[in-house]
């Protein structure tokens, strides 16, 4: 995706599509299906981050699970160097797990709390290479151990002996004693305080130095996953509306939604704190004032489902939801912005939001 790696990605998910059966009632209809993804394509190249942000209730922890095998998908497929790996058969689950693991954001219910670190990490050194519980397993542990910053002392810890970012620690060791080439981290830092999050961020980020993992780095903290991340996607009620190269979306996002989430990061200098927040106020304003909602996943719009709260949408946005087209960052953008109208091109959706701002009256509608 990124025009500055020469790299091909090994991993892919295509055109993905999740649903989940609502519950029936008694006496009453079948609700619709929540549609919690709809056609979401990514790639990673070996060794980099894509980063997935998006509000709560996006999607994007359903993606992780899709990639893990942990619900079923309606359509699409996913591969890992060309295999197709979307539904892997039982008897094929440890080679995927020596591939793909996953570091979910409680570690406290994710690590068995009867098992000291020496079984916790050691275990998956003897499911995936059959070394036996012993001296030399312990060392493999202590060098995995080292390798996220902590000391041979915690061989004999259990998970309530240790702090959140202790633990957290310990799942990523879990992660890495099976050599992956890609870890799948929903929310890994989220619960933790700042410092220790940072802490653990670096561990990440030394630990993909040194060995060549790569991440899907999934966060609604979208400072963390700038800094984290190569590539970027932005979901919305299951779309991806944006991808491409992070810093160059942070820069110019092309979709209005990008732009909101990035209108709403604190910035050091008041002047430009101040504007975003102005332009940050656009977005969602009904005529007669408060924010509109978003649609439920139950119910989507047939056409874009970030209408109601674009400040700058149109008529074609309440009737086609708009195709994946190229950006300016060289990923894809989907919104109507840069075919129809304006025609941006795939250029930054940020001037052309402002001039209009200026132009008409927030939440008008009438952009074009
Ligand atoms: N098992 C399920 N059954 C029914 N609906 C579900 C199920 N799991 C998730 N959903 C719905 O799917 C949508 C996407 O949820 P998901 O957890 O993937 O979002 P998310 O982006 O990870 O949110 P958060 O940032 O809060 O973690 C939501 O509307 C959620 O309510
Ligand atoms: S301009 Fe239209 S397609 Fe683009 S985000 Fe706004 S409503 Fe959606
Ligand atoms: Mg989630």
């Amino acid at each position: 995706m990124s025009d500055t790696s020469s790299s091909r990605p090994f991993f892919s998910v295509n055109d993905l599509h999740v649903h989940f059966a609502a519950r029936s009632r008694l006496f009453r209809e079948t609700p619709p299906p929540v549609k919690a993804v709809n056609g979401l394509s990514l790639s990673i190249e070996p060794g980099r981050t894509f980063g997935l942000v998006g509000e709560s209730g996006s999607g994007k922890s359903t993606v992780a699970r899709a990639i893990l095998q942990l619900v079923d998908i309606k359509a699409g497929t996913i591969t890992l160097d060309g295999e197709d790996v979307t539904n892997v058969p039982s008897g094929k689950e440890l080679a995927f797990r020596s591939r793909v693991q996953a570091v979910l954001q409680d570690p406290f219910s994710s690590l068995n709390q009867v098992h000291q670190t020496r079984t916790i990490v050691g275990d998956a050194i003897t499911r995936h290479f059959g070394v036996k519980a012993g001296a030399d397993r312990d060392n493999r542990v202590s060098a995995l151990l080292d390798e996220v910053g902590m000391s041979p002392e915690f061989l004999d810890h259990y998970p309530y002996e240790m702090s959140g970012g202790q633990r957290q620690r310990i799942s990523i060791a879990r992660a890495l004693a099976v050599e992956p080439d890609l870890i799948i981290a929903d929310e890994a830092t989220s619960a933790l305080d700042v410092s220790i999050q940072s802490q653990v961020i670096n561990v990440l980020k030394r630990v993909q130095a040194e060995t060549g993992v790569a991440y899907l780095f999934i966060a609604h903290d979208l400072e963390v996953v700038k800094h984290m991340s190569d590539d970027v996607g932005v979901m919305y009620l299951g779309y991806l509306v944006e991808k491409g190269d992070a810093e160059r979306i942070y820069d110019g996002p092309a979709h209005p939604y990008t732009e909101m989430l990035i209108a709403s990061i604190p910035m050091p200098n008041p002047v430009v704190q101040a504007e975003r927040r102005a332009l940050r106020q656009t977005f969602g304003t009904q005529p007669g004032g408060g924010i509109a909602e978003p649609p439920s996943p139950s119910n989507l719009p047939k056409g874009c489902p970030f209408e109601n709260r674009c400040p700058v949408a149109m008529d074609i946005c309440r009737e086609e939801m708009p195709e994946p087209t190229p950006g300016h960052h060289g990923g894809e953008v989907r919104c109507h912005l840069h075919t129809s109208g304006p025609e941006l091109g795939g250029e930054s959706v940020v001037h052309f939001i402002e001039s209009q701002k200026l132009s008409s009256p927030a939440g008008s509608g009438s952009a074009v």
